[in-house]
C-alpha cells in the first residue's frame, strides 16, 4: 500500500506528534534513490547520519566523516525526498573549537543542503552554541545519551544512564537544551525510565534510538533494519533481509556473463539493416583495403 508524501513534513508536525500522543517514524538515509523510495513509502522524517561513515565509507567509527560528505549526501538525500522533514547531522569536529566556527559551519549545511534542522552531538560546554544557532534562525536536534562521536572518550560504545546518578545528569542536560532553544532531542541507548524521565520534564519532540517506548518518534541505521549489517543491535527492528536477494542477484549476472547468455539478443543495439549491409560489405572492405595499402 502506498502511503505517498502528499505534503512538507515540518517541525510542526514532530510538535504535533509531542501534543497529540502520535508517532513520528524516522529513518537514517544517505542518498537519492533511497531518499526518493523512502517518499513514496510514507516516511516523513529522514536522518542523513554521520553514521554513513560507517555504513557507506566502511569506517568502524563515524570520526574520519568530512563535513564536506555530509553536505554532499544531505543535498542528495534532499533532492530525493522534498517532503521529508530533513535532519543532518554535523560531523566530528565541525562544530568544535568554538561558537563562531560552528555556527560557521553549521549554516553552510543548511545553505548548501536545504536540510530543516541540524543534530549535533551535545554535551553541557555546547549550551551556547546552542543558544546562537537558535538566535539564528537554525532548527537544533541535540543528541544525548550515547554519543558515538566521544568513542575514544567513553572507551567503546556502552549504554548511558544506567546509574541513577548519570540518568539525572541527562535528564538535566535535556532541560538545559531545552532553555538554550534545541527544537527536539534525540535519545540514544538510554534505558526507557531515563528517556520518560526526560520527554516528562521538556516540552519538545524527542525522538529515541534505543530509549524504549515513551519517546515521540524512533529512529536507528536503516542498514541494520534492512538485514545489511553484520551485528545490527538489539533495538534496530529487522523489517527485511535485501542482503540474500541482493548477494543472488550479484551472483546471477555473473553467472549470466560467464555463461554468455548476458548480453543477449534483447540487450543489445541494432543499426538499420540497410545500414548494416553497408557497413559490413562497404566499410569493412574500405577498412580492410586501406589498412593494407
Ligand atoms: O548517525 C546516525 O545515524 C545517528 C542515529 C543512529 C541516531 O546518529
Amino acid at each position: 500500500m502506498s502511503t505517498e508524501l502528499t505534503r512538507k513534513i515540518t517541525l510542526n508536525d514532530l510538535r504535533r506528534a509531542r501534543e497529540d500522543g502520535g508517532r513520528v517514524a524516522m529513518l537514517t538515509c544517505y542518498d537519492y534513490t533511497t531518499a526518493r523510495l523512502m517518499q513514496q513509502a510514507g516516511v516523513p522524517a529522514l536522518l542523513v547520519g554521520d553514521s554513513a561513515g560507517n555504513v557507506m565509507l566502511g569506517h568502524s567509527t563515524t570520526l574520519p566523516v568530512p563535513l564536506s560528505f555530509m553536505i554532499e549526501i544531505t543535498a542528495a538525500v534532499r533532492r530525493g525526498a522534498p517532503l521529508a522533514f530533513l535532519v543532518a547531522d554535523m560531523p566530528f569536529g565541525s562544530y568544535q573549537g568554538s561558537v563562531a566556527r560552528g555556527v560557521r559551519n553549521v549554516c553552510r549545511m543548511v545553505q548548501r543542503t536545504g536540510c530543516d534542522c541540524v543534530k549535533l552531538e551535545l554535551a553541557g560546554s555546547h549550551l551556547k552554541l546552542v543558544r546562537e544557532l537558535t538566535d539564528a534562525g537554525v532548527a537544533v536536534m541535540a543528541h544525548l545519551g550515547l554519543r558515538p562521536q566521544t568513542v575514544n572518550l567513553m572507551g567503546g560504545y556502552r549504554t548511558q544512564g544506567r546509574s541513577a546518578e548519570q540518568a539525572q545528569e541527562i535528564v538535566t542536560l535535556a532541560l538545559e537544551m531545552q532553555h538554550s532553544g534545541a527544537a527536539a532531542l534525540l535519545l540514544e541507548a538510554v534505558p526507557a525510565e531515563v528517556a520518560k524521565a526526560a520527554v516528562d520534564a521538556t516540552r519538545i519532540p524527542v525522538i529515541g534510538c534505543g530509549a524504549g517506548p515513551h519517546c515521540h518518534g524512533s529512529v536507528f541505521v536503516t542498514h541494520d533494519a534492512l538485514g545489511l549489517t553484520d551485528h545490527p543491535p538489539r533495538f534496530a527492528p529487522q523489517l527485511a533481509d535485501l542482503a540474500t536477494p541482493a548477494r543472488a542477484a550479484f551472483a546471477e549476472y555473473v553467472r549470466q556473463v560467464v555463461s554468455g547468455q548476458y548480453p543477449g539478443p534483447d540487450q543489445q543495439y541494432d543499426m538499420p539493416a540497410e545500414q548494416k549491409a553497408k557497413f559490413l560489405h562497404d566499410g569493412m572492405t574500405n577498412v580492410v583495403s586501406e589498412s593494407y595499402e
